[in-house]
């Protein structure tokens, strides 16, 4: 058969309890509850962490910019397809993250290729990237000529090691010094807990290096105004995506007026692809002008992420985090496959996530608490969960 690695793998993937399908969510307005197969489930998966998805005033926005614009940018941005829709949603995010310049992108994976791939012109650029980076941070980062290394999670002192070498290696060289990059998420996705932003802002000065951070999980839920990790440190370059916690869609990237123009100059990603809809740009700019104002959102996250470790019981091992996210590690693929399942059964969803998304081994229920969420929900599903691990 021609490509018969298809079959063979999928098969594989399914003897390893690891096989994903696609499931359709029917539920008519997105929230709390998705209705799937027509029956309805609490979500606790969802990544619509402020609760801001299909707000009434970011629906109206998004018509008002559809009539304004168009749905559609109908070209590249370089083209004709830079609207004032999306100027004004840059101007707005370089405003709230106090950032000279901002670049829209279709996605955030789009975005990370796009930036390792235009820092990695060759060798001379390194690259010192968190082991648990996201997968489009890996995969920008290995296809760019750029030279890669991953520092320990979370380890400062293995990261200034490695940065250590290869300042070393310089001083012995006559070629010029090399082009340094530390990249990390400001909040991991499958543990929810923060990088040490502080921190690696201070290595990457004292290294000359640049520090590049995936806002993803963080942009709207950390920092007074939802900032994200712009709010502890000053950080280089940050990428965010939309279609988290703004409850839109699309990405943003925020740097210096230099890395701008080279992005809008080379930038393969940005130059050859279809700008966003301007009509969710026009969107994006009312969602983050809730996010900036609606304090309580955050503060209620806080609240019932609080509410739930309280709840638990206290054999289960949470991971307690500032964010919105809270793995339950249970290891085995199958085993947290089958407490995913009874969790269905008492309308419970929440996603068992395996390998290859995470280490083998450390298969997890990753708990997403949202401002929508209230006290009663928090409690039902703690309840559900110290009995489906008991
Ligand atoms: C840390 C991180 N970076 C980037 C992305 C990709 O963003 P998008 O969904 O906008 O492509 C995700 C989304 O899953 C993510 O979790």
């Amino acid at each position: 058969m021609n490509f018969d690695f298809i079959r063979h793998d999928v098969k594989e993937q399914k003897a390893k309890s690891r096989y994903r399908q696609l499931v359709c969510n029917s539920t008519a307005s997105q929230g709390k509850e998705i209705v799937v197969n027509g029956k309805s489930y609490l979500n606790f998966s969802s990544n619509d962490y402020l609760g801001l998805n299909n707000h009434v005033e970011i629906n109206k926005a998004l018509q008002e910019g559809a009539d304004k614009f168009g749905v559609c940018a109908s070209s590249s941005s370089l083209v004709t397809g830079y609207h004032y829709a999306h100027q004004a949603l840059e101007d707005d995010i370089c405003q709230w993250l106090n950032k000279p310049k901002c670049l829209l992108f279709s996605s955030g994976f789009a975005a990370n290729l796009a930036l390792f791939q235009a820092l990695g012109k060759n060798e001379e650029s390194h690259f010192y990237l968190d082991k648990l980076s996201h997968a489009s941070m890996i995969d920008g980062a290995y296809h760019s000529k750029a030279r890669v290394k991953r520092f320990n999670h979370n380890n400062i002192d293995h990261l200034t090691k490695l940065l250590n070498n290869s300042d070393e290696g310089a001083t012995d060289s006559p070629s010029k010094p090399p082009s340094k990059l530390i990249a990390s998420e400001g909040v991991f996705s499958m543990d929810g807990c923060q990088a040490k932003v502080l921190e690696l802002a201070q290595v990457a000065k004292s290294h000359q290096a640049w520090l590049y951070l995936d806002d993803a999980h963080s942009i709207g839920v950390i920092g007074n105004e939802g900032q994200g990790s712009n709010y502890f440190a000053e950080i280089d370059i940050t990428m965010a995506t939309m279609g988290k916690a703004i409850g839109t869609s699309g990405a943003f990237l925020t740097c210096d007026e230099d890395l701008h123009e080279y992005l809008v100059n080379f930038s393969r990603h940005y130059i050859y692809s279809t700008a966003i809809s301007p009509a969710i740009a026009w969107a994006t700019r009312k969602s983050i002008a809730l996010i900036q104002k609606e304090h309580w959102r955050r503060e209620k996250i806080s609240e019932l992420s609080a509410l739930f470790s309280e709840l638990l019981n206290p054999e289960i091992e949470l991971v307690i985090t500032q964010s919105s996210i809270h793995a339950i590690i249970i290891g085995d693929e199958k085993k947290a496959l089958n407490i995913s399942d009874e969790l269905k059964k008492q309308g419970i969803w929440l996603t068992a996530i395996r390998p290859p998304t995470v280490a083998t081994n450390s298969s997890r229920l990753r708990v997403t608490i949202c401002a929508n969420h209230n006290t009663k929900d928090i409690k039902y599903l703690a309840e559900c969960i110290n009995k489906a691990i008991a």
